[in-house]
């Protein structure tokens, strides 16, 4: 098992492929849709056991000590597996050694215990995505 960047075209066709298919599809967004402007800019990380992708998330720099979680997926049928743990600890290691104070994420309802299990405390509700998935601000201090 190792986590880091994708590195050749096919493992990034296969990134944002797993985002798409956990985090749009399933609300019948369209190919493309999973992408966006802080692609460019944030650091991204998949979790590979034997090379098969089975997890990600991309860890944004906000302003200055905070970093922001996002695009947090694991492969349905590798859930609950400690994947998601596992990845969240390694994105927290990186913002600390950077001189991050607080990480912060905008959750999905239906994970909100699982950031809960990770550490992260409901600030207040956020934004409603695609009209249905209510989201909320959730930090941890790290
Ligand atoms: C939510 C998600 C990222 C969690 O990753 P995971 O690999 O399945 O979770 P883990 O196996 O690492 O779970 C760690 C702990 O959190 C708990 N947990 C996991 N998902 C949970 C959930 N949805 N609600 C409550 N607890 C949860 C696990 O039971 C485990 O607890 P334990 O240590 O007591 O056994 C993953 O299930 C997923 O991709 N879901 C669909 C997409 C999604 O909702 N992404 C989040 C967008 S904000």
């Amino acid at each position: 098992m190792e986590i880091r960047s994708p590195k050749t075209t096919s493992e990034w066709e296969e990134y944002y492929d797993l985002r798409y298919r956990i985090l749009r599809e399933p609300w019948k967004q369209p190919r493309g849709s999973e992408r966006n402007e802080g692609d460019a800019t944030g650091m991204h990380f998949g979790l590979y056991d034997s090379n098969q992708l089975l997890g990600i998330l991309r860890l944004d720099s906000m302003e200055i000590g905070i970093s922001q979680i996002r695009f947090m997926a694991v492969e349905t049928s590798n859930q609950g597996k400690g994947i998601g743990e596992n990845l969240m600890l390694f994105a927290e290691e990186i913002s600390k050694n950077r001189g991050d104070k607080k990480i912060i994420l905008h959750a999905r309802e239906i994970a909100l215990g699982f950031y809960e299990k990770m550490g992260y405390q409901l600030i207040e509700k956020s934004y409603l995505l695609f009209g249905e998935i209510q989201h909320y601000l959730m930090e941890k201090n790290i």
